[in-house]
């Protein structure tokens, strides 16, 4: 059974004091929301306060990115420990943008992943194509050369634990989502892969979530779909409407 999960990636969005005010908002909107899993990420900045507002909240914490090593001379980086000290449950590792600006590769998203696992933090792995990669028809090699690098030398159980999410870069921020059966070819394409990698039981474990324009109209199509099991969100997670309204459109899909 994989329950849907829906997350926030606010991106550099949010001083502390507006992450408070949208937090506030969405405890208040989402308080009876018990059958999908909440996360926001919020910048770093904001994250104990948020933390705070989130006590005894259904809705969880998480950060955009971490460092490897847990301390030292590593000026600007944040560590697992860091994270947890101040209430982090989740961790996003290797969006594309981190990629694409910041010289991310697998292996610096596969010594991420492996310091978030050490310290029991639920990384959300991303994965995706740009428009150049789709339109020579290399969807399928990228994907799977990400899934695997990013992947290497971590054990089933570990695998089973985390989320991965299938972010199309030419969907990010560009209102153009992929259609529901382009994002479930590709869903169901990491699905057989983690089987291959793994085991069947670690592909059924593993949730996939869906990213890049995702909104409260295209929430339950999106979601409607076998190997969808939830959204990485971000421009419509940084107003309370939107984000609320795309958890609730995500309540009706039973859980997979
Ligand atoms: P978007 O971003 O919803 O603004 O397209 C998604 C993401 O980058 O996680």
């Amino acid at each position: 059974m994989r329950k849907i999960i829906i997350a926030g990636n606010w991106k550099l969005n949010k001083t502390s004091q507006e992450a408070i005010e949208l937090v506030n908002s969405l405890n208040r909107e989402l308080v009876d929301v018990t059958s999908v899993d909440i996360i926001v990420c919020p910048p770093f900045t904001a994250l104990t306060e948020v933390s705070d507002v989130l006590t005894d909240s259904n809705i969880d914490l998480g950060a955009q990115n971490l460092y490897w090593e847990d301390s030292g001379a590593f000026t600007g980086e944040v560590s697992a420990p860091m994270l947890k000290a101040v209430g982090v449950r989740y961790v996003i590792v290797g969006h594309s943008e981190r990629r694409q600006f910041f010289g991310e590769t697998n292996v610096t998203v596969n010594k991420r992943l492996k310091s978030a696992l050490r310290h029991k933090l639920i990384p959300i792995v991303c994965v995706g194509e740009n428009l150049q990669e789709r339109e020579a028809n290399k969807t399928f090699d990228v994907i799977r050369d990400h899934v695997e690098g990013s992947l290497a030398g971590l054990s089933a159980e570990e695998v089973k634990g985390l989320v991965i999410a299938y972010e199309p870069v030419w969907a990010i921020g560009t209102g153009k989502t992929a259609t529901s059966a382009q994002a479930q070819e590709v869903h169901k394409f990491i699905r057989g892969l983690l089987a291959r990698m793994f085991s069947e039981d670690v592909a059924q474990a593993v949730r996939i979530q869906y990213g890049g324009s995702v909104k409260p109209e295209n929430t339950a199509e999106l979601l409607g779909q076998e190997d969808i099991d939830g959204a990485l969100v971000g421009g419509a997670s940084l107003k309370a409407d939107s984000f609320s309204a795309i958890v609730k459109n995500s309540v009706s899909v039973t859980t997979k």
